[in-house]
């Protein structure tokens, strides 16, 4: 696979790790506990694609779109005009739950094909090249059956694959424990995982990366220390190189 057909995250030693990014259509799923850096890691991704022309969607299922700018504000790399100009579009699970008239608590079989249609054809009519759900754990947690949620996690990937649109889903995970999602169903659909963890360390909680699995892709398992910046946001050191 040449570098044409990578997706490039804009993250140094990640696109390194990756032979030059993320194969361009795949799903990955990004899993940590809460506080990793999982919603920044993903924004940054987002934004570090419309440098190199190609618009993202954010899909937030934890935050409502007004606290995710505040919040992300608080970044160098963040620039409300890339939304304003809709280079980088957020939606929030309860606007569009209240638009399409969708109970935003618990979704029916129709509801959530519903909202998968929404997701992929905003995704399709704005040419995004980049998608993120953050959380996946938090919009299955609204589809009651384990038939629901595999069924929306692969339409959505297969569809998005189509599109040649590189999607990110974030899981969350209980802290210290090596998992990488809560229905034990997103990692198998996902073409990739990356970890994010905690290691304790001298009175402090480092935070770690890993790339646990990337389809078509060789790749070490090396794990990283992430770092966090308003500077420069996420920053990944190799853990051998790190004085601990
Ligand atoms: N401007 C900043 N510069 C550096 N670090 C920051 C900044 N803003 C927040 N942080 C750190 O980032 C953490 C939150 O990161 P983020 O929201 O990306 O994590 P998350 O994995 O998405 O968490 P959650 O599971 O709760 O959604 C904060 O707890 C704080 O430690
Ligand atoms: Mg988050």
């Amino acid at each position: 696979m040449d570098k044409k057909q990578r997706c490039k995250t804009g993250i140094e030693e990640l696109d390194k790790e990756l032979n030059g990014g993320i194969p361009s259509g795949s799903t990955v799923v990004v899993a940590g506990s809460s506080g990793v850096g999982k919603t920044t890691l993903c924004m940054q991704f987002l934004v570090n694609g419309v440098k190199m022309g190609e618009k993202g969607v954010f899909f937030s299922a934890t935050e409502n779109v007004n606290m995710l700018k505040k919040f992300q504000g608080t970044y160098d790399f963040f620039d409300e005009k890339l939304i304003q100009s809709n280079q980088v579009s957020l939606i929030d699970l309860w606007s569009i739950s209240d638009r399409l008239g969708l109970n935003p608590e618990n979704y029916s079989y129709d509801e959530a094909n519903i909202l998968f249609e929404v997701i992929r054809d905003i995704t399709k009519e704005l040419g995004a090249k980049r998608l993120v759900i953050d959380s996946i754990t938090s919009l299955c947690f609204r589809l009651k059956t384990r038939e629901m949620i595999r069924d929306f996690i692969f339409k959505l990937g297969s569809s998005l694959t189509v599109l040649n649109c590189t999607t990110i889903l974030t899981s969350e995970v209980p802290p210290m424990v090596f998992q990488f999602s809560q229905n034990d169903i997103e990692e198998f659909i996902a073409d990739g995982i990356i970890f994010l963890g905690d290691i304790a360390r001298k009175g402090d909680l480092l935070r770690t990366f890993q790339v646990v699995k990337m389809r078509g892709t060789a790749h070490s398992r090396t794990k990283f220390v992430l770092n966090m910046s308003s500077e420069r946001g996420i920053e990944l050191v190799p853990m051998l190189k790190k004085t601990l």
